[in-house]
């Protein structure tokens, strides 16, 4: 079992749910976890993948969103190359393996729209297994931290991943 977990992070909090994630998939196989930058282009080789993202605009981010979090919210670093963009570039799976996608997003005020669910929707036309559904994850205000319980949270649902994927531990496989 080999899963690769791909995330977008402007303050960090998406790539510490990523990471909660990637943790608790170990416990099924070998998990490469990496930014959206520095993320693969193809997904041969692997049997699972995971895509989290913030939600910008009720979306997945684009150039601009990112722009603006730099210039007016102070964001810590400005990924080139978004989800969304990465998305675009990746080839069609060879085989529909499974793919999982979760956002970040703001706790109050609450609004419409998740990157996770346009992420899925890309993932799903692009031929990958889109039965799990999508799950987000709330920070405070736009910088974060993520709220108490957030990476507890995340660990759960990986492991609810785990058993709706029918994922065996790493001893059967
Ligand atoms: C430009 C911009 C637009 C945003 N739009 C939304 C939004 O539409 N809905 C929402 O819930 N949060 C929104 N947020 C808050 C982000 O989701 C939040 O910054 C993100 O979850 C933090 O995760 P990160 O540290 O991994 O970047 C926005 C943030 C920025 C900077």
């Amino acid at each position: 079992m080999h899963v690769l977990v791909v995330y977008e992070s402007l303050w960090g909090n998406t790539e510490q749910v990523a990471r909660a994630v990637a943790d608790k998939l170990g416990s099924v196989g070998t998990v490469d976890v990496v930014d959206s930058d520095a993320a693969p282009i193809t997904v041969d080789g692997y049997d699972l993948l995971v895509v989290g993202g913030p939600t910008h605009a009720f979306s997945m981010t684009r150039a601009a969103t990112r722009a603006e979090a730099v210039k007016s919210q102070s964001a810590l670093h400005e990924p080139a190359r978004g989800i969304r963009e990465w998305l675009n570039l990746l080839g069609r799976p060879s085989a529909a393996i499974p793919a999982i996608a979760f956002d970040t997003r703001v706790d109050k005020p609450r609004m419409p729209g998740s990157a996770a669910k346009a992420a899925k929707h890309e993932l799903r036309s692009m031929g990958f297994g889109t039965t799990v559904k999508q799950e987000t994850f709330r920070v405070h205000g736009y910088e974060g931290p993520l709220l108490d319980g957030e990476l507890e949270r995340a660990s759960a649902w990986a492991d609810e991943v785990i058993a709706a994927l029918g994922l065996g531990s790493r001893a059967d496989r």
